[in-house]
């Protein structure tokens, strides 16, 4: 499947098959092929937890407006987005230095400038550090799916569920965000898919304000 093929192919499909369990090997694949997303300065704010137990993902249904696919689908992705993975201090800003240093990309010397530039972007307001996290979040999660989709995988992203009982039940850190909850694994055929939906076209998208 072509790139063009992919993205046409891709759908949130609301069916699957519970028997068919999606193989570990896989499911690192898709991670990895997602990983690849770009991201501000390089800092990866996701994560991921799997919930594949069946008790566990009765738990997420039921504070996830009951959507019957988050126990059908053989794991849920929880996709979290680290509101704070710019700040000094953290692990993965300082793996992120010392990578850039080893790469020759940046020198000891540039760590204040590095520092400030960061809390320039993303500490000045609630607002920008929630935006760090959603829009590297999206990135990557739109990855998962199209990854998923070449691995012969299906997926449903969601968001209707209850952020705080989500948080509650997972025991998800507060300097987490929960952009979206996504069901991975193999459609069930004995369903029917939905047609495509509808989509903007070229001239509704572009737009001129002056
Ligand atoms: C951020 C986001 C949240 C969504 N939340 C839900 C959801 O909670 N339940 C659901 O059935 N579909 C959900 N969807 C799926 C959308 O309805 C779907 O992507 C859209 O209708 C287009 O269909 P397609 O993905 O099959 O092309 C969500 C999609 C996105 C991107």
């Amino acid at each position: 499947m072509d790139f063009k093929e992919l993205i046409n192919a891709r759908r949130s499909v609301n069916f699957f098959d519970s028997a068919r369990g999606v193989p570990e090997n896989l499911l690192r694949e898709m991670v990895a092929m997602a990983s690849q997303a770009p991201s501000s300065f390089n800092l990866q704010p996701w994560s991921l937890i799997v919930v594949k137990d069946p008790e566990r993902k009765k738990r997420l249904q039921k504070l996830a407006w009951d959507q019957p696919k988050v126990s059908e689908a053989p794991v849920i992705l929880i996709v979290l987005a680290d509101r704070d993975a710019w700040q000094s201090g953290h692990p993965f800003v300082e793996r992120n230095f010392q990578e850039m240093i080893r790469a020759g990309m940046m020198t000891e010397e540039q760590r204040d400038w590095f520092k400030n530039a960061r809390e320039s972007l993303y500490g000045y307001s609630d607002d920008a550090r929630q935006a760090f996290a959603n829009k590297n979040s999206g990135f990557f999660t739109m990855g998962l799916m199209l990854a998923a989709k070449s691995l012969g995988l299906e997926t449903h992203p969601m968001d209707g569920f209850d952020l705080e009982g989500v948080r509650r039940e997972f025991s998800i850190p507060e300097n987490y965000w929960v952009p979206l909850l996504l069901a991975v694994g193999y459609f069930k055929d004995t369903e029917s898919l939905a047609p495509p939906k509808w989509r903007k076209t070229y001239d509704e998208i572009v737009v001129n304000f002056k």
